[in-house]
């Protein structure tokens, strides 16, 4: 089966179809996904802090994203697979960006990567695409510059601000981007950049008027109840079922209800003689 194309991606902004997107880490929540009907795997290097234990994505390596990446694409047929460039596997130079991007694509099994950056960046994009690896943007903000933020607030937020996402947007489509995310950014400059730019917008914390939307699995699954990021909904409590499967598993465990014959093999009638025999 093939996957959604890039081509398919831009087509869907003017059929007015809301593409739909969430992270992926492994094979088996990538074909969940897949089978509900997601556009665009995204291997997000958020895999560090949901899966990883990590306080940001700056640890997350190359070679970590192409491990989930082969693992999502193994377990995904139909849909887009983005793999998430790492924090220094694009910006230490253009050399280091196409062999890494390279890597994503022949190594990970990606459709596409995603980088984090806007016009400064945008000479970056172009020289990669022009090597024929499809590239989705950024912007808005964007969470490895976390210590330069000083965290992670919104962005575009006054008159100089929201000129700069815009511009960044604008550089992005010149430089052949096939879509762009945008974190965080008001609603209104969000709808104002999603009217004027011809690929699809993909919007986290962006309000509703973008070409499509992503959210992060483990946020909108709630498979951490001490984190509720605004922006996301959570359409699940999986913290509390998981940990409850599990307590029981425990109290089964040392109750001797678990297991059973149910669950284990016995042996032959000859082989229970033989057994006696042996006293
Ligand atoms: O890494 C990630 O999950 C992302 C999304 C927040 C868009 O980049």
């Amino acid at each position: 089966m093939a996957r959604i194309t890039v081509p398919e991606i831009i087509a869907a902004k003017a059929k007015h179809k809301r593409l739909v997107s969430v992270t992926a880490y492994d094979a088996p929540m990538a074909r969940l996904a897949e089978q509900a009907g997601v556009d665009i795997l995204l291997v997000g290097d958020s895999v560090g802090m949901t899966v990883l234990g990590m306080t940001s994505t700056l640890e997350v390596t190359m070679d970590a994203m192409i491990h989930h990446t082969r693992a999502v694409v193994r377990g995904s047929e139909r849909a887009h697979v983005v793999l998430d460039m790492p924090f220094m596997s694009y910006q230490t130079g253009d050399d280091d960006a196409m062999r890494n991007a390279g890597r994503a694509l022949k190594e990970a099994g990606a459709t596409s990567i995603k980088v984090e950056g806007g016009a400064k960046l945008a000479p970056l994009v172009a020289r990669l695409i022009e090597a024929g690896i499809p590239v989705m943007g950024h912007i808005g903000l964007k969470p490895q510059s976390v210590n330069l933020l000083g965290g992670y607030p919104a962005q575009g937020v006054d008159a100089a601000s929201a000129d700069a996402v815009i511009e960044d947007a604008e550089r992005l489509v010149e430089a052949g981007v096939y879509a762009m995310v945008l974190e965080r950014v008001p609603i209104e400059v969000t709808k104002y950049i999603t009217e004027h730019v011809p690929v699809p917008t993909i919007g986290i914390g962006s309000g509703p008027h973008c070409d499509g939307q992503v959210l992060v699995l483990h946020d909108m699954l709630g498979m951490d109840d001490r984190f509720h990021p605004k922006h996301s909904k959570q359409y699940a409590s999986l913290s509390g079922t998981i940990r409850d499967a599990i307590a029981t598993f425990a109290g089964d465990v040392r109750e001797g209800r678990f297991p059973t014959e149910q669950h284990s093999v016995s042996a032959s009638e000859a082989l229970v003689a033989h057994l006696k025999k042996r006293g």
